[in-house]
């Protein structure tokens, strides 16, 4: 029998990078996944690829999230795994230059997103379910032109520990985890020439102690130790970092 045998799973964005290596580790744990996504070709083929149930949504629209958890109430009845992961930088830019519809996505996807994918899915959560907020080393940083994405994974932070406080009566736990740089397609959506793009990344790794960008599949590794109460059952209200030691 597999870790995650009978295990229901939603992963947010799980059609690219840190979303699609974890759906598919959940599934070959033996999980059943559903992945979301608001690129309809992208979702169906990822879902393909790997044996999910593509369903696309836009984490920033209430009524998709309430549509989503429609679909999971009818396929599946409840959610023992629910992965928050989908998530944008937003154009990077200094506070002076920002505009709001810059700040409203960012904020939008990944804080009031996700806050309200929690919300919604409460009641669908079995008890001794685990909730993952995908967060950042960000949330604790305070570097230049980064401040909206900063600010949004710094109050996700803040509603994951609250979450862990309120749902802990039901044994479910809540947890987030902190990557620094991974190796995914987030960063070529940043709004970066390709120069730029090669310069942040040779500046990344010179600030990593290991001299490497992390990889989408271990990100994942830390995705099902945290949804496999027997190896994690302890775990709640907690950040794990993985970031080569940038944060040291
Ligand atoms: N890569 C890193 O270095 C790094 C470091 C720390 C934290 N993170 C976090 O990791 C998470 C995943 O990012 P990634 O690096 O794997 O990037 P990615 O390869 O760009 O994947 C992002 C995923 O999120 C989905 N997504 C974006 N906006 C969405 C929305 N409004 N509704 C539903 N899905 C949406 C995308 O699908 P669609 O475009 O089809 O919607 C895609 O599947 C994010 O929360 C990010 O902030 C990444």
């Amino acid at each position: 029998m597999k870790k995650l045998s009978n295990k229901i799973a939603v992963v947010t964005g799980g059609n690219s990078g840190i979303g699609f290596a974890a759906a598919k580790e959940l599934i070959s744990e033996g999980a059943t996944v559903m992945i979301t996504g608001r690129r309809k070709e992208a979702v169906e083929k990822s879902a393909q690829e790997i044996g999910a149930t593509p369903f696309i949504a836009d984490q920033a629209n209430l009524d998709d999230i309430d549509l989503l958890k429609k679909e999971v109430e009818k396929q599946f009845g409840k959610v023992d795994i629910l992965f928050v992961n989908a998530g944008i930088t937003g154009t990077l830019t200094p506070i002076e230059n920002m505009d709001v519809e810059n700040f409203d996505q960012v904020m939008d996807i990944n804080f009031r997103g996700a806050y309200f994918t929690l919300s919604k899915f409460i009641p669908l959560l079995n008890e001794g379910a685990s909730v993952i907020f995908l967060s950042s080393i960000v949330a604790s940083t305070y570097k230049p032109n980064s401040s909206a994405y900063q600010a949004s994974k710094a109050a996700l932070n803040s509603i994951a520990k609250t979450a862990a406080a309120e749902l802990a009566p039901r044994k479910i736990r809540v947890n987030m985890i902190s990557p620094g740089p991974i190796k995914t397609e987030i960063m070529n959506k940043a709004g970066l020439d390709e120069e730029a793009l090669k310069n942040i990344k040779n500046y990344l790794i010179d600030q990593i102690p290991l001299k490497k960008m992390g990889t989408a599949e271990e990100v994942a590794k830390l995705v099902t130790y945290l949804s496999d109460s027997e190896a994690s059952g302890y775990v709640t209200g907690t950040e794990i970092v993985i970031d080569g030691g940038m944060t040291l």
